[in-house]
């Protein structure tokens, strides 16, 4: 390793960021390039999250990507990643079945992928999960509100906690993450005002993301953050770049180049010694040319 390396931020160290009052960056990221990018430009926790059975996968909920696929993301995003903490999210069917199943699962993310700290959804039966893991000294991040593996149950990509007897029990769920022991939990796609209120009531930060400013911290999916996603992205996403148009702009030209014969030129491909080509050429007049036609 390199001895400028940026030391490891460890869960204790976002602990003291909330403390300090410093706000958490988080972004997900996928693969190798990713989760280096994250970490140069200096984001706290990456997230090497579910949501890639869409984003990378192609697949229409986070519902079907298994933990050996997630375990392949994370172990690139862990090679990459000097500094941030690395969650990996723990994919559906991975944690719901039983304590001893959660555990499991949790261990192989932690020895086999290296993972930092793995991320459940949901509170209820996620709460016991959660305490399992920890209990097995795997740090768990807890994620209320929005939870997309219940997307079915919930009726869809909608926000939560929006009546007065919701946003209590969304308040109770984060404080019984809390006391099993969750390092962190994730605020998804609820009022401001209700994300704002669990922020005081637990003292472990808030990630929000769509839960409105006063979280510990923010997270974004890559994907939106850089304008990659095809459609519409939610209405808590704030586009960063537009990598999408610069992509297919790239490629574009790229493709006008190959059939222009513009590519590649002299400053792209290798020289040969003068002599080399020399002896070469004339190795090559001495033999019969191959046919290049078609039979
Ligand atoms: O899978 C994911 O990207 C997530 C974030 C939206 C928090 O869980």
């Amino acid at each position: 390793m390199s001895t400028d390396a940026p030391p490891k931020l460890t869960i204790t160290a976002l602990a003291d960021l909330t403390r300090r009052g410093e706000r958490i960056t988080s972004v997900t990221a996928y693969d190798y390039p990713s989760g280096r990018l994250a970490d140069e430009a200096g984001i706290d926790i990456v997230l090497v999250g579910d949501s890639a059975a869409m984003t990378v996968l192609g697949y229409d909920s986070t519902l079907p990507i298994s933990v050996e696929e997630m375990l392949t993301f994370t172990g690139a995003v862990v090679r990459a990643v000097r500094r941030a903490v690395v969650v990996a999210d723990m994919p559906f069917g991975s944690f719901q079945v039983s304590d001893a199943s959660a555990v499991g699962n949790a261990v192989r993310f932690a020895r086999e992928g290296g993972a930092d700290a793995v991320k459940i959804e949901g509170a209820g039966p996620s709460v016991a999960r959660a305490r399992a893991i920890v209990d097995a000294g795997i740090p768990v991040m807890g994620h209320i509100g929005l939870t997309p593996q219940s997307v079915t149950k919930l009726g869809g990509y909608r926000a939560q906690g929006r009546t007065a007897d919701a946003a209590h029990q969304l308040v109770q769920d984060a404080k019984s993450l809390e006391a099993a022991g969750c390092f962190a939990i994730v605020l998804e796609a609820m009022p401001a005002i209700v994300a704002a209120h669990i922020t005081d009531a637990v003292d472990v930060p808030t990630i929000g993301i769509g839960a409105g400013p006063s979280c510990s911290g923010q997270v974004l999916v890559w994907h939106d953050l850089l304008g990659l996603s095809p459609g519409r992205v939610p209405k808590f996403v704030k586009e960063y770049a537009h990598l999408r148009d610069d992509i297919r702009s790239a490629l574009g030209r790229y493709a006008a180049d190959v059939r222009a014969g513009e590519f590649p030129t002299a400053e792209h491909t290798y020289p040969m010694a003068e002599d080399e080509r020399v002896r070469f050429e004339q190795r090559r007049d001495a033999v019969p040319a191959a046919s290049k036609g078609h039979r």
